[in-house]
């Protein structure tokens, strides 16, 4: 167990920047999928990324919080409203039940598609029966919430931001790793 009072475990901000790369990743490549013509194997391998990433990322999201279980989550200095506190750690369970959510959504909605679920090289079993009425609605929901997710992140960001330079509290250095942290 590595933590320190000051700041985030090595491996819960580890765990924290690899997320954000990999949605960046997962975003990305099926936003950027229209780029390429439909049917084409450029669409097919990007739009494959988007599934072996996003579901890599449910993995990673429940080792998080393992690793999570196990960290002490430092202190914030100096310490906010205890309504903004209680707001932060809802945002922040709505963050994780999203980057849960979402693969499973995705795995899902392949499964009704009767498509290819690949992962890493191996195919994965269908989680449903095949059935198109199913897919468009699951692919609604998946888009629908993706959509959210934008709004979501934001609102997380501005939130770090508002803390740093607004509230001047440590919020942000303590997720930073060592080298990016001024001592003040
Ligand atoms: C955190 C993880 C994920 C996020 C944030 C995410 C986000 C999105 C978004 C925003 C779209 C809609 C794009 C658009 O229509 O403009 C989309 C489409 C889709 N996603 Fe995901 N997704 C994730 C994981 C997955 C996974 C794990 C799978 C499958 C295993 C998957 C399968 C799909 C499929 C099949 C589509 C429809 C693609 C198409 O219409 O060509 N997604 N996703
Ligand atoms: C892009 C997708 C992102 C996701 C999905 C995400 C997710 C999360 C989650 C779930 C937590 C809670 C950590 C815990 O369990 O205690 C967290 C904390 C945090 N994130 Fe992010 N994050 C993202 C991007 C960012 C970015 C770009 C920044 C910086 C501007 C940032 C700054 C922080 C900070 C400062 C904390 C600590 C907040 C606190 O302890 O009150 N995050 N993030």
């Amino acid at each position: 167990m590595s933590v320190s009072q000051q700041s985030y475990s090595a491996w819960m901000l580890r765990l924290h920047w690899l997320t954000v790369l990999l949605i960046i990743a997962i975003y990305a490549s099926i936003e950027f999928r229209v780029i390429f013509v439909k049917g084409s194997l450029e669409r097919d391998l990007i739009k494959e990324v988007h599934f072996v990433l996003g579901l890599s990322l449910w993995c990673i999201t429940w080792l998080r919080l393992l690793v999570r279980r196990f960290s002490l989550i430092p202190l914030i200095e100096p310490a906010p409203k205890a309504a903004v506190l209680k707001i932060a750690a809802l945002m922040h369970a709505a963050l994780y039940v999203f980057l849960l959510l979402m693969p499973v959504l995705g795995y899902l909605l392949l499964s009704a598609a009767d498509s290819i679920i690949p992962f890493w090289g191996v195919q994965l079993p269908a989680l449903i029966k095949p059935d198109p009425d199913v897919a468009a609605f699951i692919k609604e929901v998946h888009e629908l919430v993706g959509k959210t997710g934008y709004v979501f992140i934001a609102l997380h960001v501005l939130g770090a931001l508002a803390h740093h330079y607004i509230a001047k509290d440590n919020t942000l250095k303590r997720m930073l790793p060592a080298l990016f942290s001024t001592k003040s």
